[in-house]
């Protein structure tokens, strides 16, 4: 997604400087070049040689560098992005005041490129009001700050102040290159998500425990990434994300329905929606009275819309989910194939942190022809990004204009 990306990683004094090892193998994995440059203070913390053999480039410190005259200005006219992570409160206040003493603060003053921030420091400092003003003048000044996270800090106390993980700040990375060519605009997406309802009376039905929030996240992504953007919802607390058409449905037959309409106008069609397998044979059109027996309910199966979706078009991307207990390859595997799909998102929905009404998910993604990648745990909105990154790589037949 990076590819032919030059990213500026200027690192400053923090212990989460460390970090930036792994940010830079987060950049590089996605195809960016990373030119890395260290401030005196964050050679106490990373070594350049190590930035170094992550990066495949020469790291820089020096305004004086023989070896690199006028580095400052190549670098800062050659990037597409600069990125400071981790930003330190000092250096913060030397960007807010326009100073140039070193490498990494002159090239801020020379560069035209985007430029992202990351902030990490100790509880309290994010708070102090000298931070906030230099904070709010940098963003004044089209800086993005990408905040800090609450969690433990190296001084043993908890609070604000910890760097952003690396995914979060790959993201924002993704999201303001992505401003004027974004990876999506032109495809058309249908996403499905949360619960089925299936009415046993007025007032009863069967239903499942989606919440709908990977859907949701997925529209929600997507939609940034320049996609027009339909989205199938069962019955959620969840809002529309911005820009994306919702069409709400309650049962399976109507969601059926609804998919059916859209179908064929979509280039990339992700089924994440929790489909309700069965279905009470008939609704009572009155209450259902109790009895004081036991009583049976008659129950038929719902049309699986993904497996009985009519041939799409050639060029149409089509990514289905799998909700497993047990054998979880084994059976997504199965359902990748029965239902005709370029990529299953398995969940082993028994995991903490996985599956149904959570906030995170961990998954394997398994291509039709492929091994299965395990991911590690991240929020699903993330997710929402690696699921349509892989998604794009598949495509291979340049898209066809729509009749
Ligand atoms: N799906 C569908 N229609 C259904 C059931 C499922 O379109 N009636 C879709 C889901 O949205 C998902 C995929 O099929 O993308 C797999 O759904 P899942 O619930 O994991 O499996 P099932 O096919 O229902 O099989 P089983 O419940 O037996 O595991």
């Amino acid at each position: 997604m990076l590819a032919g990306k030059k990213i500026l990683l200027g690192v400053t004094g923090s212990i989460a400087a460390y970090k930036s090892l792994h940010l830079v193998r987060e950049l590089t994995k996605a195809g960016a070049c990373v030119n890395v440059v260290l401030t005196a203070t964050a050679h106490e913390f990373v070594s350049p040689l190590t930035l170094k053999v992550f990066s495949g480039q020469p790291v820089l410190s020096s305004l004086f560098d023989p070896e690199n005259d006028m580095a400052h200005l190549r670098l800062a006219e050659e990037a597409d992005l600069v990125l400071i992570a981790p930003v330190s409160a000092h250096f913060i206040a030397k960007m807010a005041a326009g100073l140039a003493d070193d490498l990494l603060s002159t090239l801020l003053l020379a560069t035209k490129a985007p430029t992202l921030i990351a902030p990490a420091m100790d509880l309290g400092m994010w708070d102090h009001p000298a931070v906030r003003e230099n904070i709010s003048l940098l963003k004044k000044r089209g800086i993005q700050v990408i905040e800090p996270e609450s969690g433990p800090l190296a001084s043993g106390k908890e609070g604000v102040g910890r760097l952003a993980c690396e995914q979060t700040i790959t993201e924002a990375v993704m999201t303001l290159l992505f401003e004027n060519h974004p990876p999506l605009s032109g495809e058309v997406v249908l996403i499905t998500a949360g619960p089925t309802e299936e009415a046993i009376d007025p007032v009863r039905f069967i239903s499942n425990r989606s919440s709908g929030k990977m859907g949701y996240a997925l529209a929600e992504v997507a939609s940034q990434w320049g996609a027009d953007v339909t989205l199938i919802s069962g019955p959620t607390q969840l809002s529309p994300p911005s820009g994306v058409e919702r069409i709400s449905v309650r049962s399976a037959a109507e969601m059926e329905k609804a998919f059916n309409l859209k179908l064929y106008a979509s280039s990339i069609v992700i089924m994440t929606a929790a489909v309700s397998d069965y279905r009470p044979v008939s609704t009572a059109k009155q209450k259902i009275k109790k009895t004081g027996s036991v009583r049976t309910l008659d129950l038929e199966e719902t049309p699986d819309i993904l497996e009985t979706r009519a041939l799409g078009r050639d060029d149409q991307l089509v990514v289905g989910f799998a909700a497993e207990t047990e054998n979880l390859i084994e059976n997504a595997t199965k359902k990748l194939k029965n239902k005709r799909l370029d990529l299953i998102v398995a969940n082993d929905v028994t995991l903490e942190g996985a599956g149904f009404d959570v906030e995170t998910n961990i998954v394997h993604l398994i291509k039709r022809a492929g091994e299965a990648t395990a991911l590690p745990k991240m929020s699903k909105r993330l997710l929402a990004g690696k699921i349509l990154e892989e998604t794009l790589k598949i495509r291979t037949i340049p898209l066809p204009s729509l009749p």
